[in-house]
């Protein structure tokens, strides 16, 4: 961490946002995607679901993200999440028992004039059951639940519906909090997954925020284990020495919004694999 933080300092650039200055959803994700694709103009759009592997950068330790995935860490936890799903019948809560649907998430809801995610879908699921919500939003079994419902959308291209107002004032929000500076580093997102990627800093190398959420839940071998979308976000913050939110508040839920639009048309690949 120290060795990140001390290379952004060394790092210093200050940048414009012209990026983030767009005036509507679908022009936001045209600038994006044109960024990148100006950026890394050999990496196809649905590579970006493999996270920092996609970017030519990484060629070698791509070699040895291939040799780990021939016997998936993942394959365990996401067995153990299909059991609890099995057990509990959740598939009865959702459209199609669950199958190929979580491209689409997260979603608004009318009724609770809320975004909901696909981890408070199944807690949701479970309410209705009368049996406990899980509350470990960023790991265990949430994690390893959410990774097997999402995986069973996998190769489905992201599609997120903003046509809701109530959606689109949520996809702004994390819009603004996506390019908004922080921290005791006066990062935003946008300085190390928008205008670094690609970019090595202190041994990691800053993958694209194109296609960020299409590999959660990851399991990354620095966790152990599998961790929701909101635990990474939680340690990016970190990062950046900023207060980081709780899983699953608003301003992560409406972050996720954001970031998965800017994914429209990458293919879910759960769980990824990461370092
Ligand atoms: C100081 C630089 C820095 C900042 C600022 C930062 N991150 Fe990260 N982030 C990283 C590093 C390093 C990784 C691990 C390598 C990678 O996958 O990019 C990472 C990984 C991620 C991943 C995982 C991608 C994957 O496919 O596994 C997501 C998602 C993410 N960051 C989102 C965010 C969001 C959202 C913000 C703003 C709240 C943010 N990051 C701010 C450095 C940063």
């Amino acid at each position: 961490m120290k060795k990140i933080t001390s290379a952004l300092v060394i790092m210093g650039v200050i940048f414009g946002l012209p990026l983030a200055a767009q005036a509507d959803p679908y022009s936001d994700l045209q600038a994006f995607r044109a960024h990148f694709k100006k950026k890394f103009p050999t990496v196809k759009l649905s590579e970006y679901k493999n996270g920092l592997y996609a970017l030519p950068i990484a060629k070698e330790l791509r070699t040895e993200w291939e040799e780990i995935m021939v016997f998936p860490p993942a394959e365990p936890e996401v067995e153990s999440g299909k059991k609890f799903w099995n057990k509990h019948n959740l598939g009865s809560c959702f459209k199609n028992k669950g199958v190929g649907i979580a491209q689409s998430y997260p979603r608004w809801d009318d009724k609770a004039k809320a975004v909901v995610t696909a981890e408070e879908d199944i807690n949701n699921c479970l309410k209705s059951k009368g049996q406990k919500p899980i509350k470990n939003m960023k790991k265990g079994t949430m994690a390893s639940v959410t990774a097997y419902f999402r995986s069973m959308a996998n190769g489905k291209a992201v599609r997120l519906d903003l046509s809701n107002p109530g959606m689109r004032a949520e996809y702004e929000y994390g819009k603004k909090f996506f390019w908004a500076r922080r921290g005791q580093l006066n990062f935003s997102c946008a300085t190390c997954h928008v205008h670094n990627a690609g970019m090595r800093i202190g041994g990691n190398i800053l993958s694209a925020a194109l296609g960020h959420t299409t590999g959660f839940p990851v399991y990354r071998s620095k966790w152990g284990g599998l961790g929701t979308i909101h635990r990474r976000y939680g340690g990016c913050n970190k990062q950046v020495r900023a207060k980081p939110f709780k899983a699953q508040s608003r301003e992560y839920k409406a972050l996720e919004v954001y970031e998965t639009y800017m994914s429209t048309g990458i293919p879910l690949s759960v769980p990824g694999q990461r370092g």
